[in-house]
């Protein structure tokens, strides 16, 4: 990666700036000096200091994080906070990109991930990735055979569309969800389609991924083999 593109990437400068800013900062890759802008280097081998300050760098980088309600599945919003403000040092300079949104007043497992590949490869229709839910509904649930065989929702644009879900573990008014789809509000439409209401919903798994004991609003790193074979 050339030295410019580091400084842009990790958010120091422009890569404009980054003449003027190698000549301000000492910029060193292992113990030498870099000034050169167009310089290549490994930073997933070679090690950056900026003013004597370890610049920690990795990619590709993927974090689970635990949503809490209230925070939108975005980089930027003008009404919410947004997941992205949860995430915790060494990990703030990097761009992270969403791997399947949940609602603003959804709960629970959410993955961010650096690398464009790997969000494909869990967000696309075709890897049928399994994701389970915790649903707390108004009434305790007896419509497990339909929402087992089928049933017919909106997508977000509002075209007619069959939503299945893999398995359905009930416990009265608590119902555990499998669904390996992320239409617009699945799971909430899927429910009402047959007449149940969802007060609480928080995603506990994805692909063999579980939020386990992370606690609301934290955010941890994990690797590939975390989520998929
Ligand atoms: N289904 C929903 O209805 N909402 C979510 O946030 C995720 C799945």
């Amino acid at each position: 990666m050339r030295v410019d593109k580091f400084l842009s990437s990790m958010k120091f400068c422009t890569r404009k700036q980054a003449k003027s800013f190698l000549e301000k900062h000492e910029f060193m890759i292992d113990d030498k000096r870099i000034l050169a802008q167009n310089h290549s280097f490994d930073p997933n081998l070679e090690k950056v200091y900026i003013d004597k300050t370890y610049i920690y760098y990795e990619f590709p980088i993927h974090l689970m994080l635990n949503k809490p309600k209230g925070y939108v599945s975005a980089n930027k919003d003008e009404m919410f906070p947004c997941v992205t403000d949860l995430i915790k040092e060494p990990y703030q300079r990097f761009d992270f990109s969403i791997a399947g949104r949940l609602d603003v007043d959804t709960e629970g497992l959410l993955i961010l991930t650096t690398d464009g590949k790997f969000l494909h490869e869990i967000t696309h229709p075709n890897y049928h990735l399994p994701k389970v839910y915790e649903a707390h509904l108004d009434q305790p649930f007896y419509h497990e055979a339909e929402l087992l065989s089928g049933v017919t929702i909106l997508d977000g644009k509002q075209n007619p569309y069959v939503a299945k879900a893999l398995e359905i573990k009930t416990n009265e008014h608590i119902v555990y969800i499998t669904i390996d789809e992320g239409k617009f509000h699945q799971v909430k439409r899927m429910f009402s389609s047959v007449g149940y209401k969802v007060l609480y919903l928080k995603r506990i798994k994805i692909g063999k991924l579980s939020l386990g004991d992370l606690k609301l609003g934290d955010c941890q790193k994990i690797e590939r083999r975390d989520l998929v074979d």
